[in-house]
């Protein structure tokens, strides 16, 4: 478990101080995927540095696995800091070092036995399907076959938690696509916590389990991605699902509905299409249908629908309540005409 306490994040520069990171307070369970969305500036990369200690804060406590890492000494700090794994957007591999040098690096430094080195490595290339690449120099290898590197480089000391900075940013969707089936392997099979920096939702959506938004330093909003997908409060959240779910409606065609426009948003195992159905059929009411769409988030259905309802008022107004009465979230966007 990560629990960050009121961390704070000054920089000093030559024209002045830079507040990077702003009373932030986060916990992170366990075996989580944990995503910090933002714009750039906003503070991700200087707030996930802190959590190593790779930046150390300007006040507030990190706390990894219980050790509070703000209070330890250099030697006790080095053993904690090995246990958490670090990957960034442009990998950092040692362009002179083979594949298997770069991620038997750190366990040589550690001194570790040549014989247990060769074993460790090989199981860690074997896992993120480089077994064929060992002797490879990095600049002979794919975008995504370096940040496999870097992944293997990352484990090789056994850590609780990886830490990730925009790591898939540098990538092609498809890529992108296969280095996060990877984490997710990684996060099941090991049970890893991992913390995840980006500025896509596609990403956050793909993989997380809860996230946070970051503006201006600050967390502004934070919950599991579900919840948020269905019913984001701060704008900055709003503007990040729109990203990748838009329910934008041409104004020529707002203009046009004479009915109410609602807006229907259904979770998780609710039938939402067949209560719409329902509804149609029950009341004298009509449906135009304006937009819809199910996604997928950890596996789970949410439906958005807009629709322009058309009939008579009373009517109208007994069917949203019906609806509501089965659980579903309607928000009337505007009355019609
Ligand atoms: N080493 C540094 N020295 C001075 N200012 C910095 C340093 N690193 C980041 N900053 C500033 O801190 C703010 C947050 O940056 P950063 O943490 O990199 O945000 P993000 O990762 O969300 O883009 C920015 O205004 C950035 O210019
Ligand atoms: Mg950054």
């Amino acid at each position: 478990m990560i629990e960050i306490r009121n961390l704070s994040k000054v920089y000093d520069t030559k024209s002045g101080t830079v507040s990077a990171v702003d009373s932030v307070s986060l916990t992170i369970q366990e075996g989580e995927i944990f995503g910090i969305v933002g714009y750039s500036g906003a503070g991700k990369s200087s707030l996930l540095r802190c959590i190593n200690l790779l930046e150390k804060p300007t006040s507030g406590r990190i706390t990894v696995d219980g050790k509070d890492l703000t209070c330890l000494k250099s030697e006790d700090l080095r053993q904690a800091r090995l246990k958490i794994g670090m990957i960034f957007q442009h990998f950092y591999l040692i362009s002179q070092k083979t594949v298997f040098e770069n991620v038997a690096f750190s366990l040589k430094a550690a001194k570790v036995p040549t014989a247990k080195i060769k074993e460790r490595v090989e199981k860690l290339l074997e896992l993120v399907g480089l077994a064929e690449k060992r002797d490879v120099y990095p600049a002979q290898l794919s975008g995504g076959q370096k940040q496999r590197v870097a992944i293997a480089r990352a484990l090789a000391n056994n850590p609780t938690v990886l830490l990730c900075d925009e790591a898939t940013s540098a990538l092609d969707p498809t890529t992108t696509k296969s280095i996060l089936s990877l984490l997710k392997r990684i996060n099941k099979e090991f049970n890893i916590t991992i913390v995840l920096i980006t500025h896509e939702m596609n990403v956050v959506k793909e993989i997380c389990n809860r996230m946070a938004i970051m503006q201006d330093g600050r967390v502004i909003e934070e919950g599991s991605v579900y919840d948020l997908f269905a019913s984001p409060q701060a704008v900055l959240t709003q503007e990040f699902i729109a990203s990748v779910v838009s329910f934008e409606i041409p104004e020529v065609i707002l203009k046009s509905c004479k009915g109410p426009l609602v807006k229907i948003t259904f979770k998780g195992d609710v039938a939402g299409e067949g209560i719409i159905s329902d509804t149609l059929q029950k009341f004298n009411v009509k449906g135009n249908f304006l937009h819809g769409s199910i996604e997928y988030i950890q596996e789970l259905p949410l439906g958005i629908f807009i629709m322009e309802l058309k009939g008579q008022k009373e009517e109208i107004a007994r069917a949203l309540q019906y609806i509501e009465s089965r659980e579903v979230k309607v928000e009337v966007l505007h009355n019609g005409l």
